[in-house]
């Protein structure tokens, strides 16, 4: 069996472009590795049992078994590319929320892709897995590189950042997910009739990772599909509004939501925001996590 650890993402800046022709937003976005992480396991099952896969963990009602499940896709596309069997049983031990904002199901494919390749021998190059995590989601080759990267095209075009130091964040669940398309859907509605320009990366995001400085990075954090989701889950404002109270340096829907992402000093005070933020009703559940954490590592084998 293989065993590989796959890290959860916060946008730390998520700016929308146009609606290309294919259905996908031009973007620019830096992403953030954080150490909430699903771990995925992979064995060689009994020839002809094909691929299956069972998930663990809390909430996990919503995580599709047959082939629509990304770390299936992620295990049939590498089989059917390099010619192999794909005979394999695929256990995933979820905690990162699902279709939580957090790029769970991206996670997932490419903890799949790096486990299948070690379980069944492939060795495909990096450049050849992240050919095949973009064919998946536009999330997923970033949950194999980890770390903190700018996010071009639909996502899936990585460059590196230069950061310093470690953040420390809350993470506030709510009950049931948002659709991804569904919050592209309403942004779209939101924005309709305007010229939406080409984005750009923001210098200021980028001068306050390069130097460390926390309460900058607080004030630089952006996601231009927050209104979208705050519009579809009205409660999520409230949210924040209630984090920042409590002490919260700042704080963003994660993503497409509806998870919302807490920026706070240190690990004390994530422990204040996590318990305080429970008191409030107004998140069913609160996660504690610090990034830049590394992409897909496989633990055991
Ligand atoms: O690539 P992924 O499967 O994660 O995308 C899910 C959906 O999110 C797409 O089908 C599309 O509706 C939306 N999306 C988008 N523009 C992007 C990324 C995702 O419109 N750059």
């Amino acid at each position: 069996m293989i065993s590989v650890r796959v890290p959860a993402k916060v946008n730390l800046q998520l700016s929308i472009g146009p609606l290309r022709p294919d259905g996908f937003h031009e973007l620019v976005t830096v992403f953030h590795a954080v150490d909430l992480s699903d771990v995925v396991h992979v064995r060689t099952a009994a020839p002809g049992s094909g691929i299956t896969v069972e998930v663990t963990g809390r909430d996990v009602a919503d995580v599709p078994l047959d082939d629509s499940n990304l770390a299936v896709r992620a295990v049939a596309l590498l089989a059917k590319t390099c010619d192999v069997s794909s005979d394999v049983h695929i256990t995933i031990e979820k905690l990162i929320p699902v279709a939580g904002g957090m790029a769970g199901g991206s996670a997932d494919a490419a903890g799949a892709l790096v486990a299948a390749d070690a379980l069944l021998g492939t060795r495909l190059k990096r450049s050849e897995l992240d050919a095949l995590a973009a064919q998946l989601g536009s999330d997923v080759p970033f949950a194999l590189h980890g770390g903190t990267m700018i996010g071009t095209g639909r996502g899936e075009q990585l460059t590196p950042v230069l950061a310093s130091g470690s953040f420390h964040w809350v993470f506030a669940l709510a009950d049931g997910g948002l659709s991804t398309p569904a919050v592209y859907a309403e942004f779209d509605r939101l924005h309709a009739g305007e010229r939406i320009p080409q984005p750009g990366a923001d210098e200021r995001l980028l001068f306050a990772l390069r130097s460390g400085d926390i309460r900058a990075l607080g004030s630089a954090l952006s996601n231009d599909l927050q209104p979208a989701a705050i519009a579809m889950r009205p409660e999520l404002g409230r949210l924040i509004e209630s984090a920042l109270e409590l002490g919260a340096i700042s704080g963003i829907v994660s993503g497409s939501g509806p998870t919302c992402a807490f920026l706070v000093w240190d690990s004390e005070s994530a422990l204040d925001l996590a318990v305080a933020l429970t008191s409030t009703g107004l998140c069913r559940d609160v996660r504690r996590a610090s990034g830049p954490v590394p992409g897909a590592r496989i633990i055991t084998s």
